[in-house]
């Protein structure tokens, strides 16, 4: 098995996250490549400490250039504000490395389309994170949504809620300020758990209307103070999606919400039709469900899945997948299709894909602000 050096900018929420997958890569099998943590870069020392436990990752520096300088690296994970997307992946790709980035891939659309230009006259490998469709039900619903059993689509849904904000205690944090998080706020936060399975499918949106709101204006700063909260909090967007294989539009809505009473972390997607359906989501992990017609008859009919994920693993096939678990098999997808051997197996966002989804962010922006229907 290959061994590849990867460091990783920004040990926080994220940084931990990847850097324990790596820990437990034995779970998978028939790997052709496996990932070595040799390095982290955080501004912040105290970030660092965590990552002494792990034995491989010998440089911990508060200069990601000396992260960016060491010929031990082969693919850097970058998981920082949004507001340093732009400039550490650019200088990840001057380095010659190859990056899986953070969504949203820049803190605004200009800012992803440089970086998408700059990933391909560099050369290196790049992709983006996201990891709700490696969820064995979201990939069953991707293939059953692909297939054109749905018969002619009606309409169809892709939305991640969370809830936490409604806690009006919560302390502010990078997130809550336009400055940092970008002027899309939950768009720029969730949107591309939203818009990977659409995208994927071809469903760009060819116009939306898009309805954003507001939570707190002001939390705690976590220090004893007072911050004001400025991001766009929750987002509803509705749009029209065109596709060859049927003469009508159907609609597509995108939802996003910090703020939906009951959620954490739920990742949805469902779609129907005339002949057939499909939903999931991550409130009920393990089940799928599928909608029949036969006659009069309509049946919604409920399946629980196993551990079928995309990168097989030593996990029996009847236990149950969970967040970890993803991070992982969006790991092998990455490193698998580096690798040239993804086949036909489901590979990670792609520059022009997160250039895709910044290109709906921007729509949504300029038809909040107008109140008008608005071309993507
Ligand atoms: N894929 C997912 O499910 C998911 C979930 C959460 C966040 N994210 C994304 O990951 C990224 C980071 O989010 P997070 O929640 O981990 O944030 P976080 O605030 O927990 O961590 C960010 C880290 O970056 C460090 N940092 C800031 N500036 C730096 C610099 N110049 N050099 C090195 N380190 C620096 C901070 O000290 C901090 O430790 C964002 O792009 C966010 O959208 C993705």
């Amino acid at each position: 098995m290959k061994t590849v050096g990867i460091g990783i900018i920004g040990g926080g929420l994220m940084g931990r996250e990847i850097a324990s997958a790596f820990t437990r890569w034995c779970a998978l099998v028939d790997m052709p490549v496996k990932p070595e943590l040799r390095a982290v870069a955080d501004l912040n020392p105290a970030a660092l400490e965590w990552f002494k436990q792990i034995d491989t990752a010998e440089l911990l520096t508060v200069d990601y250039k000396e992260l960016l300088a060491s010929d031990d690296i082969d693919v850097v994970y970058v998981a920082v504000p949004h507001n340093l997307h732009e400039s550490i992946y650019l200088d990840v790709l001057s380095a010659g490395k190859d990056l899986l980035a953070e969504k949203p891939f820049g803190i605004d659309i200009t800012a992803a389309q440089s970086i998408r230009d700059a990933a391909a006259e560099s050369g290196c490998f790049v992709r983006c994170s996201s990891e709700f469709p490696f969820m064995p039900g979201a990939q069953r619903a991707f293939e059953y949504a692909k297939s054109g059993k749905c018969g002619r689509i009606l309409e169809a849904v892709s939305g991640f809620h969370h809830a936490s904000d409604l806690d009006a205690t919560k302390a502010a944090n990078w997130k809550r300020l336009s400055k940092t998080c970008g002027e899309v706020g939950v768009l720029g936060d969730l949107g591309m758990h939203a818009c990977h399975l659409p995208l994927r499918l071809g469903w760009k949106p060819s116009r939306l209307f898009a309805q954003l709101s507001k939570g707190y204006p002001e939390r705690p700063d976590g220090k004893g103070g007072s911050a004001k909260c400025d991001t766009w909090d929750n987002a509803l967007l509705n749009t029209w999606i065109e596709i060859k294989s049927q003469p009508e539009h159907f609609p597509l809505r995108l939802e996003m919400k910090r703020l939906a009473p009951g959620e954490t972390n739920t990742w949805f997607f469902e779609v129907t039709g005339t002949e057939g359906g499909v939903r999931y989501s991550t409130k009920y992990p393990k089940t799928l469900e599928t909608f029949t017609r036969n006659g009069s008859e309509q049946q919604w009919q409920r399946t629980d899945l196993g551990f079928g994920v995309p990168f097989k693993t030593v996990t029996g096939g009847i236990f149950e997948v969970g967040f970890p678990d993803i991070i992982q098999q969006m790991w092998a997808a990455y490193l698998v299709e580096r690798e040239g051997a993804l086949g036909d197996r489901f590979g990670c966002v792609t520059p022009d894909e997160a250039v895709g989804s910044q290109e709906i962010f921007a729509a949504a922006l300029a038809s909040q602000e107008k109140g008008t229907v608005e071309d993507v």
